[in-house]
């Protein structure tokens, strides 16, 4: 493959000319600083700014990564919702750990989290499934997530037949989609800024009970 397809670098005048955004670790609550950025990302990007990175890693120690949207935040963590059939959820069944990053091109941001992975409540997972447009929770119950299948028009005929099925009625959530919440002992904010000597502030904690400890680190 050509390297061509790679942008040039920026020339020696515009290398470091992007705006200085200064000091902006202005919170000292890690998920109060996250949801900063977030709303603030929700400004300027052209779509889904809660869309983050998930790794996990298989059972023989192979990382693995997707995009999946964030659902929820709080001081417990971040829920997102998924087939727990699929490679990710094999993959957290395997080891109930992971990473994600958030990186928001417009305000040149990136955030990351390292910590366990646990399934949300049953009920939990119901009452967001609720809310999921019908199309969407069809969707959800006929795809068998990441395996084999045998055309899309498989998939679209049990979506109708689904249809039919949950006529005038409720399309029930089904046991194997669900939710998870990753609870970080690590969360990383970085900003960019000129010549590529970025704020990097970092909060760890031993255990998701202990209080947060922070330091920066070199870009
Ligand atoms: C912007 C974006 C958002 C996505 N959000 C989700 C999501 O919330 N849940 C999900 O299961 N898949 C989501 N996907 C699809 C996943 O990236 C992935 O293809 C799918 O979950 C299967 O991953 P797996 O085979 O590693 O389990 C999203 C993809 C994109 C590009």
């Amino acid at each position: 493959m050509s390297d061509d397809l790679i942008p040039p670098s920026p020339s020696a005048e515009a290398y470091g000319a992007e705006e200085d955004q200064g000091e902006v670790f202005t919170i000292h609550d890690p998920f109060a600083l996250f949801a900063e950025w977030l709303a603030k990302a929700g400004e300027t990007e052209p779509n889904d700014p809660n869309t983050m990175a998930l790794a996990t890693a298989d059972k023989h120690n192979l990382p693995n990564v997707r995009m999946v949207l964030l659902k929820e935040v709080d001081a417990c963590g971040l829920t997102f919702y998924t087939n727990v059939e699929s490679a990710k959820g094999e993959e957290i069944a395997a080891n109930p750990q992971a990473a994600a990053c958030f990186h928001w091109k417009t305000i040149r941001r990136q955030v990351r989290f390292r910590g366990r992975v646990e399934r949300v409540s049953d009920e939990e997972a119901d009452a967001y499934f609720a809310t999921r447009a019908r199309n969407a929770q069809l969707g959800a119950r006929a795809s068998a997530q990441s395996r084999p299948m045998e055309s899309r028009e498989a998939l679209e005929r049990e979506i109708e037949r689904l249809d039919r099925a949950y006529d005038g009625a409720d399309v029930p959530r089904p046991d194997h989609w669900s939710g998870y919440r990753l609870t970080p002992i690590e969360i990383e904010f970085w900003v960019n800024r000129p010549f590529r000597l970025h704020d990097r502030l970092v909060y760890w904690r031993e255990t998701p009970e202990a209080d947060w400890q922070s330091e920066r680190v070199y870009p």
